[in-house]
């Protein structure tokens, strides 16, 4: 193991997020336009490529690794990648190694995941009524995705449901969603709709629903104590009196985490992005090609490339406008 990775705010980098492909089969309204051009597959980091990547990361004291894409599960032979890592769960080096899915094809892959040493994962889904799930993703089938979501618990897997808080449509969800992930004894956390990239002509501000709002939505149906736990993340969290659930909250927009990041991004192209809000990034597909016997030059660039993490971000949705709005896709850096 090489010297761990501290960035010029002195917080160390051990966190790492990795988008193996920009694809997906689905179109969320708010993340895809319906005709989305798509990275030609060579630009990609193989599943070789990758490995390389994240295990000098986590030689470098990466400890937990979040695949994410687009939709990571649609990557071909992407278990593969994933039972590639599972050396580094077993030397303990890596203490986690978890994705963020749509749950379209975790019944087909939740048993080989729990196989790789994945132990949980976050699964997107912003509502529970059929034909509003078929609207908000375009492509996707709800029945499919609880299907999935069967699966993940019937092999073992710890579940986190993202829902992205959209105003005037899962609004009067709020109790339906929360009660079934009480019962599933699955975790829920509420995610702000942030402003990226071109999704078409769908305005983001008229989806904005606030996570203030949201808790105040809580506060009427349930007894809500704020938590003062910090993951690290952006997230905050609440417990529900009632149910004992803790609830978390992701509110990029109107509240600075910054000062406890601890996480980069790696895009399918082998970009690390330092930060989710800024345009800044350095390209590691370079310096891994450079030599294929040697991590050396990844390195050095990672060691520099993390010497540029800024200290924040720029999201601003100040008087009603989008202002920090970011010019890529969630599906290019990764949720
Ligand atoms: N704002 C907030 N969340 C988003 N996601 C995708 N695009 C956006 C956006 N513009 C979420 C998905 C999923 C995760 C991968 O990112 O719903 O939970
Ligand atoms: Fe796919 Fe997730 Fe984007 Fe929806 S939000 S289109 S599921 S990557």
């Amino acid at each position: 193991m090489t010297a761990p990775l501290i960035d010029p705010f002195a917080r160390a980098i051990t966190y790492l997020r990795v988008s193996v492909t920009d694809r997906c089969d689905f179109r969320c309204v708010y993340c895809m336009s319906e005709n989305m051009t798509f990275l030609p597959k060579k630009e990609l980091l193989t599943l070789e490529e990758l490995d390389r990547m994240c295990s000098t990361f986590v030689r470098m004291g990466v400890e937990k690794l979040r695949i994410t894409g687009g939709e990571p599960l649609v990557r071909r032979d992407i278990m593969t990648f994933f039972r590639s890592m599972t050396r580094h769960l077993d030397s303990g080096a890596l203490k986690e190694l978890t994705l963020t899915t749509n749950g379209s094809q975790l019944s087909r892959f939740a048993d080989q995941l729990y196989d790789a040493g994945v132990r949980r994962v976050n699964i997107s889904l912003d509502t529970l009524d059929e034909q509003k799930f078929a609207d908000v993703t375009r492509w996707g089938r709800l029945p499919q995705v609880l299907k999935g979501i069967d699966a993940a618990q019937k092999a073992g897997l710890r579940v986190k449901i993202n829902a992205v808080a959209l105003k005037g449509f899962n609004e009067e969800e709020l109790p339906t969603i929360t009660n079934w992930c009480a019962e599933r004894d699955m975790d829920l956390t509420w995610i702000e709709v942030m402003p990226m990239g071109d999704i078409g002509n769908e305005d983001r501000l008229d989806q904005y629903w606030s996570l203030k709002d949201v808790r105040a939505t809580y506060a009427d149906h349930y007894t809500v104590t704020d938590l003062a736990e910090r993951t690290g993340g952006p997230a905050r969290y609440v417990r529900l009196e009632e149910t004992g659930q803790k609830i978390g909250f992701i509110t990029p927009l109107s509240h600075n985490f910054c000062e406890s990041c601890n996480r980069v991004r790696l895009t399918c192209t082998g970009e690390l992005y330092m930060c989710l809000g800024q345009e800044d990034m350095a390209d590691l597909r370079g310096p891994l090609r450079e030599d294929p016997d040697s991590e050396e030059p990844l390195e050095a660039a990672i060691r520099k490339a993390i010497h540029l993490k800024p200290k924040g971000h720029d999201f601003d949705y100040s008087r009603q406008r989008a202002d920090g709005q970011m010019s890529r896709h969630m599906s290019h850096t990764g949720g």
